[in-house]
C-alpha cells in the first residue's frame, strides 16, 4: 500500500515538474523572442544611452523631462490597461504611436511595447533621441499628422547645416526641427478619440494666436534657446533646451495672470476674477481626458476661518457610447461640456457671497492650478498600487500656476 502511494506521489511530482519545465521553457522562448525583437528595434532606433556618450548635456536635460518617462509612469500603465480592456482596445499599438513612436515601424512587435510598459521598468525608450532625430518629414495632410522615418543610413536630422563630423553618425540639416510641425504629429489630435471629429483637437486655434502670428514655434517656448556644447568638447554655440518645460519648470509662470476685484455692498460681496491665459494654445491641452485646470476662490473671515469657497473648472467633459461621463478619451464619442481656456483667452468669473460677519477685514485668495488625476475609483486605486510612492504619487497633487492674495476691509 505504502509503496503504491509513494509511487503515485512520485508520478504526480514528476508530472508537475514536467509541466513547470514546459511552462518555463515557453516563458524563456517568448522572453528570447522579445529580446530578439528588442534588439531589432534598437538597431533601427539606437537607445538614448548610446547618444549620452557624446551628447551628455542634451541627454541630462532630456532625462529630467516628461518625454523620458512617456511609457514609465504608473498613470500611463493604469490608463494603458484600461484601454486594452476596453472595446476600443484591439489596436495594441495605438497608445505607443506617440508614447513610443518607433512602434510605427514595428507593428508586428506591438506586444513587446505593451509587455515592456507593463513591466514598470521598460528598457525600451519612449520618446527619446532617435525617435525625433530620425524623422525626415511630417505629413500634415494626414490627421493626425504622420512622421516619416528615414532608417538605416545612420543620418541624424537636426537644426545645423554645419555640424562637426563624428564617428557615430552623419548629420543633416532639416528645417523641420525649427518648426511646430515636428511636434504636431503627437500634440494635435489623439486618434483614439477619432469619433469626436472636429472636437478632437488638443491645441485649439493655436495658429491664429498672437504669439504664433509673431513667428513663435512650439520650440521657442518649450525648447528655449541657450548657449552651450552641442556635443562633448565641441565649440559652444546656440543650442536648444531639452528639458521640455511644461507643467514642470519656469515656463509655468508665463501661463496665466489673475486680476481680482472685490466689491463690498452691505450684506453682499462680489468678487470678480479675470483669468488671462498667456498660452497660445488651449489651456489645458485636453489629453489625457482628465486634464483640467481649476480656479479656486477662498474667502477667509474671522480667525482666518474659510467662510466661502467655490471653484471653476477648465477642461473637457466626454461621454461614452452609453451616454455616461468618462475621463477616458479612447471611449469618448461626444463632448458634453467644453470649458477649456482658449488660446490667449481672458475669462471673467463672478462670485457672489454674503459679506463675512464679525470681522473688520477678510482675505480673498484665488489660485489657478493643474488639477490632480480624476476618474473611476478602480482606476485611481490602480495608479496608487502601481506607484512606488502610493497615494503620494505626484499625479495626485495639484500643480499651482498662479496665485492672488488680498486683505479686504468690510467697511470704511
Ligand atoms: C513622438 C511623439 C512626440 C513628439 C514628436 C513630441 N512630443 Fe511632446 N510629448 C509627447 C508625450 C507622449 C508626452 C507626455 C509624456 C508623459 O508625461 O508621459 C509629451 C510631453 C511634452 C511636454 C510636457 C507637457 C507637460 O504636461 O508638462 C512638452 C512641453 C512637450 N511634450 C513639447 C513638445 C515639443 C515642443 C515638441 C516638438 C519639438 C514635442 N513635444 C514633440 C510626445 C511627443
Ligand atoms: C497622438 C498622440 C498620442 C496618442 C495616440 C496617445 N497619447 Fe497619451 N499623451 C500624448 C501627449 C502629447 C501627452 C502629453 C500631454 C500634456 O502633457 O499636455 C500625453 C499624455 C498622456 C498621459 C499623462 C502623462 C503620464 O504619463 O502620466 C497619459 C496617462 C496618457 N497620455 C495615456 C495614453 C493612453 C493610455 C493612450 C492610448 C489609449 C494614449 N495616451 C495615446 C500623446 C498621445
Ligand atoms: C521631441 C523631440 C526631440 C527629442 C526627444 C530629442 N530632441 Fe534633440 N532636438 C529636437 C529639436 C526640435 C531640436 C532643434 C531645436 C531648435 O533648434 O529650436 C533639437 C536639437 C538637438 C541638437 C542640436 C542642438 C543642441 O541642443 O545641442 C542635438 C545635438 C540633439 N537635439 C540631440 C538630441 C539627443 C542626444 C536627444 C536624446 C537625449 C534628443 N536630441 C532628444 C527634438 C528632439
Ligand atoms: C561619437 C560621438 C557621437 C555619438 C555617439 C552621437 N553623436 Fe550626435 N553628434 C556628434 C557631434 C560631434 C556632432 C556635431 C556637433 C556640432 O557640430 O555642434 C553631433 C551632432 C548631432 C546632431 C545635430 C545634427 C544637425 O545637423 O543639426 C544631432 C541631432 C545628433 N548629433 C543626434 C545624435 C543622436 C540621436 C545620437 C544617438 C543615437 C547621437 N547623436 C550620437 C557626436 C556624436
Ligand atoms: C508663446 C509660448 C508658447 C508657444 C509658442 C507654445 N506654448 Fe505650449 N505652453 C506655453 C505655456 C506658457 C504653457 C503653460 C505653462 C506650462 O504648463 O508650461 C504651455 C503648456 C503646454 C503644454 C502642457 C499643458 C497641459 O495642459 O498639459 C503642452 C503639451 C504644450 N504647451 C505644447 C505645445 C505645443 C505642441 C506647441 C506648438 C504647437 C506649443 N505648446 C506652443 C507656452 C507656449
Amino acid at each position: 500500500m505504502r509503496n503504491r502511494r509513494e509511487l503515485f506521489r512520485g508520478i504526480a511530482i514528476s508530472a508537475a515538474l514536467f509541466v513547470i519545465a514546459l511552462a518555463s521553457y515557453g516563458v524563456q522562448q517568448s522572453l528570447a523572442q522579445d529580446t530578439k525583437a528588442q534588439s531589432t528595434i534598437e538597431k533601427a532606433f539606437p537607445s538614448s544611452s548610446k547618444c549620452k556618450r557624446c551628447h551628455e548635456r542634451v541627454f541630462e536635460e532630456w532625462e529630467t523631462s516628461p518625454l523620458a518617462r512617456s511609457i514609465h509612469t504608473p498613470t500611463f500603465r493604469a490608463a494603458l490597461d484600461a484601454y486594452l480592456a476596453s472595446p476600443a482596445g484591439k489596436d495594441k499599438a495605438l497608445c505607443f504611436r506617440c508614447h513610443a513612436p518607433h512602434v510605427r515601424e514595428f507593428a508586428d512587435h506591438a506586444q513587446v511595447f505593451v509587455t515592456q510598459a507593463q513591466s514598470g521598468e521598460p528598457s525600451l525608450d519612449g520618446v527619446a533621441c532617435a525617435q525625433c532625430h530620425l524623422i525626415k518629414q511630417v505629413d500634415r495632410t494626414k490627421q493626425p499628422p504622420e512622421p516619416k522615418y528615414e532608417l538605416g543610413n545612420k543620418t541624424m536630422y537636426g537644426p545645423y547645416k554645419d555640424a562637426a563630423q563624428n564617428l557615430a553618425h552623419q548629420s543633416m540639416e532639416s528645417p523641420l526641427f525649427r518648426k511646430s510641425d515636428l511636434c504636431l504629429n503627437c500634440h494635435q489630435v489623439v486618434p483614439a478619440a477619432a469619433e469626436l471629429g472636429k472636437s478632437n483637437d488638443l491645441l485649439g486655434n493655436w495658429d491664429q494666436s498672437k504669439a504664433v502670428k509673431s513667428g513663435k514655434e512650439c520650440q521657442t517656448c518649450h525648447m528655449p534657446e541657450q548657449v552651450g556644447e552641442s556635443a562633448n568638447g565641441e565649440a559652444k554655440r546656440k543650442v536648444a533646451n531639452h528639458t521640455f518645460p511644461g507643467r514642470i519648470g519656469q515656463l509655468r509662470q508665463e501661463a496665466a495672470k489673475l486680476e481680482v476685484t472685490t466689491k463690498v455692498e452691505g450684506e453682499k460681496t462680489t468678487v470678480t476674477v479675470a483669468v488671462q491665459s498667456l498660452v497660445p494654445h488651449n489651456l489645458p491641452t485636453t489629453h489625457p481626458g482628465w486634464a483640467s485646470v481649476v480656479l479656486d476662490l477662498d474667502i477667509k473671515g474671522k480667525n482666518l476661518k474659510t467662510v466661502f469657497s467655490e471653484k471653476r473648472i477648465y477642461g473637457r467633459t466626454y461621454a461614452d457610447a452609453k451616454g455616461q461621463k468618462t475621463v477616458f478619451d479612447f471611449e469618448a464619442i461626444k463632448v458634453l461640456e467644453e470649458t477649456v481656456l482658449k488660446p490667449e483667452e481672458r475669462r471673467v468669473e463672478t462670485f457672489t457671497l454674503p459679506t463675512p460677519k464679525d470681522t473688520k477685514t477678510f482675505d480673498v485668495e484665488a489660485v489657478l492650478s493643474y488639477a490632480p488625476v480624476t476618474g473611476p475609483a478602480t482606476f485611481l486605486q490602480r495608479i496608487e498600487a502601481e506607484s512606488s510612492k502610493g497615494a503620494q504619487d505626484p499625479v495626485f497633487q495639484a500643480i499651482p500656476i498662479a496665485k492672488f492674495n488680498e486683505n479686504v476691509p468690510v467697511a470704511k
